[in-house]
């Protein structure tokens, strides 16, 4: 969801492997986190095959980029990073550049950086052994870039990088091609992985200690069961709940046309499901929305989040927004404003329109000028702003319960999230906290996170 670089991937030990034992890696992520769990299956691929995981690009025998193009920002900046890497082949080290950058630009990466010789789209990856081989024979300028494909891409070695929050793809691809998305170019056709094979994963993690797992999909809800028996996404939700040890199962992203009642059902019927639904609504205005593709009108997405409201529980909602789409008018951008007040979210990602390759806005005339979709962004990201304060500060006083996931030394705070996936970061004099539940009270509320002290 977001074009945050992500730490690479250290640590971990590595089963010796024939061909390519004492060799190093260095893996570098860019974008969402299908992107993220992407790089932990690769990572694993390559530990698999006798590589170590190192921190240092400059030493790496293979320097892996898992590129994002969602904007053209994101895209810019792995040819930057790419720059760096010119002596690499004299050097007897390999650079390669995986997911959508690479599936969008094909082979004409080596024309602006010869010295790559790996790319490889997501939808390729079930080949990457092969492709390996093909790499550590000496062969330059090897590609893995179809996307006619109808499977999913699985393996049993994903080195996870979290210890106790687990993510599961559970549907890869895209077929909804709104107008201005480049991911049915770059990851191919929607295809759903059969329930088995993921309440299988689901149980594995438990039993390695893993007690919150995160199903990923562009579209999540989506997600229909390919083989018997043929559950619906709200009964795989309710199953992988049930798995004993998960505590917690969230799920992202959910597209307003597939999203339905019994996802809500499933949510208050269930505590173990995550009070949070990130529903990305792009626009506030039905004709912007239907230039887009997006598939629903602006009461319709208004009575999708008057239904997850009737909910029992505070279920938490955060959404995507595109500012400055071709034609969005003055009027168009104002409906988007007052759909932030109607619908109240705990979290806005804001963006402004990009234009992308092989999608059918970038030809449209009617583009908006940079300063506008400047200026828009700016407004709706002050209205969020104050949203969210006014939302959050009515939790200060409430208690709830985090998943600790980090400690901040200087501050002397423990971090984490609630099942509504709220920060916060709070104090204990418990010495150990890490990865396990803590019941906190909240007296603090900014817009982004709240801060509290650890009750029991
Ligand atoms: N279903 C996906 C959505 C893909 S991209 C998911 O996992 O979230 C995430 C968000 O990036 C989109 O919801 C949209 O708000 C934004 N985005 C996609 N294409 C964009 C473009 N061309 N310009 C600006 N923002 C874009
Ligand atoms: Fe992109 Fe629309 Fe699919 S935003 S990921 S084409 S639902």
């Amino acid at each position: 969801m977001v074009d945050i670089p992500l730490e690479s991937l250290t640590g971990g030990s590595a089963p010796a492997g024939p061909s390519s034992s004492g060799r190093t890696f260095y893996l570098e992520t860019f974008g969402c986190q299908m992107n993220v769990h992407d790089s932990e299956k690769v990572a694993g691929v390559l530990l698999a095959r006798g590589y170590r995981p190192t921190s240092d690009p400059d030493r790496a025998d293979l320097v892996l980029y898992n590129t994002c193009s969602i904007r053209e920002k994101a895209a810019q900046k792995v040819f930057a990073h790419l720059g760096k890497y010119k002596k690499a082949p004299e050097q007897g080290r390999a650079v390669a550049v995986l997911g959508c950058v690479a599936e969008q630009e094909g082979e004409r990466i080596f024309d602006r950086a010869p010295w790559v010789s790996l790319v490889c789209g997501s939808a390729s990856y079930r080949r990457l052994p092969e492709l390996l081989d093909r790499l550590e024979a000496g062969q330059r300028r090897v590609t893995g870039l179809g996307l006619d494909v109808d499977e999913t891409f699985e393996t049993e070695v994903t080195r996870r990088d979290h210890p106790f929050r687990a993510y599961v793809t559970i549907i890869e691809g895209c077929d909804k091609r709104c107008t201005f998305c480049v991911v049915p170019s770059t990851r191919g056709p929607e295809r759903s992985r059969a329930s088995g094979p993921v309440l299988a994963e689901v149980a594995r993690l438990a039993a390695a200690g893993y007690t919150e797992v995160q199903f990923l999909g562009q579209t999540v809800d989506s997600w229909r069961d390919p083989g018997p028996p043929g559950l619906r996404f709200s009964e795989l939700l309710l199953a992988a709940a049930a798995t004993p040890g998960i505590r917690r199962v969230r799920f992202t992203t959910s597209h307003p046309r597939d999203f339905g009642p019994d996802i809500v059902r499933a949510i208050d019927d269930c505590p173990v499901l995550c009070e949070h639904i990130h529903l990305p609504v792009q626009s506030g205005s039905t004709r912007v929305l239907e230039r887009m593709r997006r598939n629903y009108t602006r009461e319709e997405y208004l009575e999708t989040i008057a239904m997850i409201r009737s909910s029992r529980r505070p279920i938490s909602l955060t959404t995507d927004i595109i500012v400055g789409f071709p034609g969005e008018t003055e009027e168009d951008f104002a409906l988007t404003m007052d759909l932030l007040d109607r619908a109240g979210y705990d979290g806005v990602f804001a963006f402004k329109y990009s234009p992308r390759p092989n999608t059918p806005a970038l030809e449209w005339p009617d583009q908006i000028p940079e300063a506008e979709k400047s200026r828009r962004l700016a407004l709706l990201i002050d209205r969020q702003r104050q949203i969210q304060v006014e939302r959050n500060g009515k939790l200060v006083g409430s208690g709830v319960e985090v998943l600790v996931d980090g400690r901040h030394e200087a501050r002397g705070q423990w971090t984490g999230r609630t099942s509504g996936n709220r920060v916060v970061n709070f104090t204990s004099p418990m010495p150990d906290l890490l990865g396990q539940y803590a019941q906190v009270r909240i007296f603090q509320a900014g817009p982004n996170s709240l801060v509290g002290e650890h009750t029991r």
